[in-house]
């Protein structure tokens, strides 16, 4: 008889984000912006699914690529048997570059989308019935304990997707120093950091002629029409995103495409022609930066690992020196 697969679910009922006063404050702001969290709903995961696949945007191929490459010198730096543990873990597709290889003692994925996580964590453990899965919904952007914890096991955290571009460079300081204290002195990270690079290509990476990524940007207008009850119409907003130089960032825009107002619970907010809603920013590093980024965090480089044309970067670092 075949091991039946093992999925333990743990629920940390992270407190869910106040869409409506989000919204609200954001648009008060100067300059306006929203958090990308809101992107995710259900139409929104499809679309970043749909952006990981077009042609401009490098970051996801090129990672799955080194990951495949690099597995067994992974699997030699971290040991057997370890505790693979996945913050923000989605679909859970990238893992299955390494899990074979790998072979850990168990696999954590941690996300807040709780469907979503027990879904995916469930198509893990039936795939890999040899692995022992323990799916935690937890919102990893806060301070994070772990849910199951064998003691004298390492712990290996996979960050891919260069999710941690996705913080500003202080809050990515603070993450990772919390992750230092999840993984224990023995234990490791492996993570994903898109490289700064020729602007044109980063542009053309977040501006995919088919749309895709707009398409992504403008569903965030759509949800706030529809669940805000707003007086909106996203067709008078454009996408827009460019490389930052200065600060060393891509920044993604709604754009006003005329002097307009939206109208949301009673509240009127004017915008000019031109005037932007900044929806995203994703940080780029030279692998220098990021080395010292994670150091002043309390991680040590170990290995790094780029594609030939240096477009992206999987850093391997230890818990302290
Ligand atoms: N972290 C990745 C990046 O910044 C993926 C990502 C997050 C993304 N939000 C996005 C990609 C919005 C495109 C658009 O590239």
């Amino acid at each position: 008889m075949s091991k039946m697969p093992a999925v333990y679910y743990y629920d940390e009922h992270p407190p869910e984000a106040d869409f409506y006063a989000e919204v609200i404050d954001g648009l008060k702001h100067r300059p306006r912006r929203i958090s990308p969290k809101f992107f995710y709903d259900e139409r929104g995961s499809e679309l970043f699914d749909a952006i990981c696949r077009t042609e401009e945007y490098y970051p996801t191929r090129t990672e799955q690529a080194l990951l495949q490459q690099h597995a067994g010198e992974i699997a030699g730096l971290i040991g057997e048997r370890c505790l693979l543990i996945e913050p923000g873990s989605g679909n859970s597709e990238k893992v299955r570059l390494l899990l074979d290889v790998l072979h850990p003692s168990a696999y954590l994925p941690m996300d807040i989308s709780r469907d979503f996580l027990y879904q995916a964590a469930d198509q893990v453990a039936q795939e890999y019935p040899w692995l022992e899965v323990h799916a935690a919904c937890v919102d990893f952007t806060a301070p994070l304990s772990l849910p199951y914890c064998p003691p004298a096991t390492r712990k290996l955290i996979f960050f891919p997707g260069s999710s941690i571009g996705n913080f500003e460079p202080e809050q990515a300081e603070v993450f990772l120093r919390n992750l230092t204290s999840v993984a224990g002195a023995q234990g490791s990270l492996l993570i994903g950091v898109d490289l700064k690079k020729d602007p044109a290509i980063l542009n053309a990476a977040y501006n995919d002629r088919a749309g895709v990524t707009a398409a992504f940007n403008l569903n965030l207008l759509h949800r706030i029409r529809r669940e805000l009850d707003a007086e909106l119409d996203p067709g008078l907003f454009e996408h827009d995103a460019w490389y930052n130089d200065t600060l060393g960032r891509v920044e993604m825009h709604l754009v006003s495409q005329q002097a307009q107002q939206l109208k949301i619970d009673g509240q009127l907010f004017e915008f000019d022609k031109d005037e932007t809603i900044h929806t995203e920013s994703s940080y780029k590093y030279t692998v220098e930066e990021f080395i010292d980024l994670a150091g002043r965090a309390g991680f040590t480089s170990r290995q790094v690992w780029t594609d030939p044309d240096n477009l992206f970067s999987l850093h391997y670092f230890d818990v302290g020196d």
